[in-house]
């Protein structure tokens, strides 16, 4: 059942198509089969890496590339090759490394890990305050990072040692907005990874159960406007809500592994009414009742100034790709003391 709704958006992704999915599969919406792990609770630095060689070789490299901000290659005798410089092939091979295997691992909700990277991407880079310039994707300081997320990328990381968990995470988030149909991310190195003193406190992302208010305080704090706000939501088109990680559940639309306006098309046209359900308030479609919408989600289109976007991108798919890309940019940059320049930004080849 669950593997019909996966081989069907599966089918969808194929097309690699941005037209709007003409089967509207109620079972999309229906939980996904399969043991699901409870989000941990831990620290960047905590991520599981079993004892191998490689790892060893890169607990050196980490410190090296902490130290000095270069990661120093060590061949197999150990003896420093000198400064390793990744290029943007380099970065290339990372990309391309992490598209394969998203195109490999299908069994895994609506049929990618794609979605979980790219919140793993926000959480990463969300945290960041432009008053005290903490927080933010430098460091890789993330606390609550979704355990999915960081269990596919850990084998990246132990092929590309070199690469910080900091640029690995928001390179792919990158990566999965592109390989799932949605505009070009361009993105540049250049974050190093810190230990957990460098945390910030708790309550810095966004609470679902809140308003508008409450949007704008979030955002407004990382330095977004309110057309920023909402082109960012937009991201809601993509992966589904669980039940033993936020205690929401349920997709937002029927294609959740394609990069889609949906979310705002659904937002504007769909009646949405509170689900009554013994769990958090959420709001799911009168159609199908099989969708579901966040209370932040809602606030989107009660808040005046919020509306004019959201009807403004459930039209015009254009506009939304371009202002989500500038958006996700400017959110994966939060904070970084990049050494290059904006125009050096690597665009990424999609896979064919
Ligand atoms: C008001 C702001 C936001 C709130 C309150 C919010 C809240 C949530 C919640 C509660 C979930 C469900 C998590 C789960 O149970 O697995 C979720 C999922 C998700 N969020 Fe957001 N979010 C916000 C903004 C964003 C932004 C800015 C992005 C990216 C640019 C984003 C990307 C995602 C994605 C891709 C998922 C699906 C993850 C999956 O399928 O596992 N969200 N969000």
């Amino acid at each position: 059942m669950a593997s019909a709704a996966r081989s069907a958006s599966r089918a969808f992704l194929r097309s690699g198509s941005s037209v709007r999915p003409a089967a509207r599969n109620a079972r999309f919406a229906l939980p996904a089969h399969g043991v699901r792990v409870a989000a941990r609770r831990g620290y960047a630095s905590e991520s599981g890496q079993t004892k191998s060689s490689s790892s060893t070789a890169w607990g050196i490299g980490f410190v090296l590339a902490a130290a000095g901000g270069t990661y120093y290659y060590l061949n197999s005798e150990a003896t420093p090759k000198g400064p390793f410089v990744p290029t943007k092939e380099d970065y290339q091979k990372v990309y391309d490394e992490i598209a394969t295997k998203l195109a490999n691992e299908t069994d895994y909700d609506d049929g990618s890990y794609g979605p979980v990277l790219v919140r793993l991407a926000w959480h990463a880079s969300g945290t960041y305050d432009k008053e005290t310039g903490t927080g933010g994707s430098n460091g890789a300081t993330m606390r609550f990072a979704p355990r999915h997320a960081r269990d596919f990328l850990e084998p990246i990381k132990a092929k590309f040692p070199w690469i910080t968990y900091s640029d690995l995470w928001t390179l792919a988030g990158a990566a999965a907005i592109q390989e799932l149909g949605g505009p070009t991310i361009p993105w540049r190195p250049g974050r190093e990874d810190k230990d957990v003193a460098a945390c910030t406190p708790d309550g810095r992302l966004p609470d679902a159960s809140k308003d508008q208010r409450h949007i704008r305080d979030v955002f407004g704090r990382m330095g977004f406007d309110d057309r920023e706000m909402v082109a960012l939501c937009g991201a809601h088109a993509l992966g589904r809500a669980h039940t033993d990680r936020s205690g929401f559940e349920g997709p937002w639309d029927f294609s959740p592994t394609v990069f889609t306006n949906e979310f705002f098309r659904l937002l504007v046209e769909e009646k949405w009414n509170q689900r009554k359900w013994n769990g958090p308030t959420q709001f799911t479609d009168k159609t199908t009742s099989t969708l579901m919408m966040l209370p932040t989600d809602i606030a989107l289109v009660k808040d005046r100034s919020f509306k004019q976007h959201v009807e403004r991108y459930a039209k015009d798919s254009d506009a939304f790709f371009k202002e989500f890309s500038d958006a996700f940019v400017k959110l994966l940059e939060l904070g970084v003391p990049f050494q290059s320049k904006p125009e050096d930004r690597f665009v990424f080849k999609t896979s064919e």
